[in-house]
């Protein structure tokens, strides 16, 4: 028996059902809320109506698998989520009602989705969490990630800049493959259901550089990412973004390793560093 079952505090896991989506939206609010106001940033969400909405959407998306923890008269206290559509699993958001935090609810809705991504055999895990969150780092720590990148969580308006030498248009179905490749070549793996998602609703962009692909976005946002093979492509990508989704999104080309409070680069002026977070990761032994 581990630590954790070892635990007195009863908790039951089960699977999520799109009426989670009210109580879980609820927590994922508060949750985030508080960390961030305890450490004078800004909260990532609005509103427990926000986290709702986005709750239903996470709920009903069929590549995520959804764990829900409640108490023994049936009161939801966290979710936890894993994205299953691509070659590395991603885990998110993970919430923890504050009321009931560090009583290792959080340990279990973890090890209940690391247990999963090991028996579907993901080579890994990946999550970015916020860099103020010593909680979080820790346990994710404790669970064996690693600290891959840091990141800063960057909001402005659109950039509307071009970079020469560098072409941004719409992706189209025939590029599918291709930007898959470059992910593959640059990351050792691709996230080609995400891609294909983005494809479908008309918000993913590609760059070209000599007549060739050489960097895609699935949208510059919160819940996007974006691959290019140097900064310049990166560049331009942000730069004919029409907006930036969500609040905001994480940069690591030309921000890492300043603060909030430091002076933004010029291709960069205008823009907010809202808060920083870290790239972490999780490789999976069979
Ligand atoms: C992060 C979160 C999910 C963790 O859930 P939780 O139930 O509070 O955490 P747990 O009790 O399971 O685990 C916390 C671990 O960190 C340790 N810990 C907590 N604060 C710590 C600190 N300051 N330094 C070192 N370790 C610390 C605890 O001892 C515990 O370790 P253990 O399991 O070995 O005993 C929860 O706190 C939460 O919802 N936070 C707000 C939302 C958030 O930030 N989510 C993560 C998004 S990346």
């Amino acid at each position: 028996m581990d630590k954790v079952s070892e635990q007195a505090f009863p908790v039951i896991l089960r699977a999520g059902r799109p009426d989670d989506a009210l109580p879980c939206g609820a927590i994922l609010y508060e949750a985030i809320r508080a960390i961030a106001v305890q450490h004078g940033f800004t909260p990532d969400f609005p509103s427990a109506e926000f986290g709702a909405d986005m709750l239903t959407e996470i709920l009903a998306y069929p590549a995520v698998y959804s764990i829900v923890a409640e108490v023994s008269d049936g009161q939801v206290i966290g979710s936890n989520f894993l994205w299953e559509g691509d070659t590395i699993a991603g885990i998110g958001p993970t919430t923890v009602d504050p009321a009931t935090q560090n009583r290792s609810v959080g340990r279990r809705l973890m090890e209940h989705v690391l247990q999963r991504a090991h028996e579907k055999r993901y080579p890994g895990v990946r999550l970015v969490q916020a860099a103020y969150n010593s909680r979080s780092l820790s346990l994710y720590t404790k669970l064996g990630f690693d600290v891959r990148e840091p990141l800063a969580n960057l909001q402005g308006e659109p950039l509307g800049l071009m970079i020469p030498g560098r072409t941004v248009r719409p992706v189209t179905e025939a590029d599918l493959d291709v930007c898959n490749q470059l992910c593959y070549r640059i990351h050792g793996h691709n996230r080609a259901g995400e891609l294909k998602e983005a494809f479908g609703r008309g918000a993913a962009t590609l760059v070209e550089c000599d007549e060739r692909v050489s960097g895609y976005a699935t949208e510059i946002g919160f819940f996007g990412h974006a691959v290019g093979e140097n900064n310049e492509d990166l560049k331009a990508l942000i730069g004919a973004a029409k907006a930036f989704g969500g609040s905001g999104f994480y940069n690591k080309y030309a921000e890492e390793r300043s603060y909030p409070h430091s002076k933004p680069r010029p291709f960069m002026a205008g823009m907010k560093a809202l808060r920083m977070a870290k790239a972490i990761n999780h490789t999976i032994n069979f």
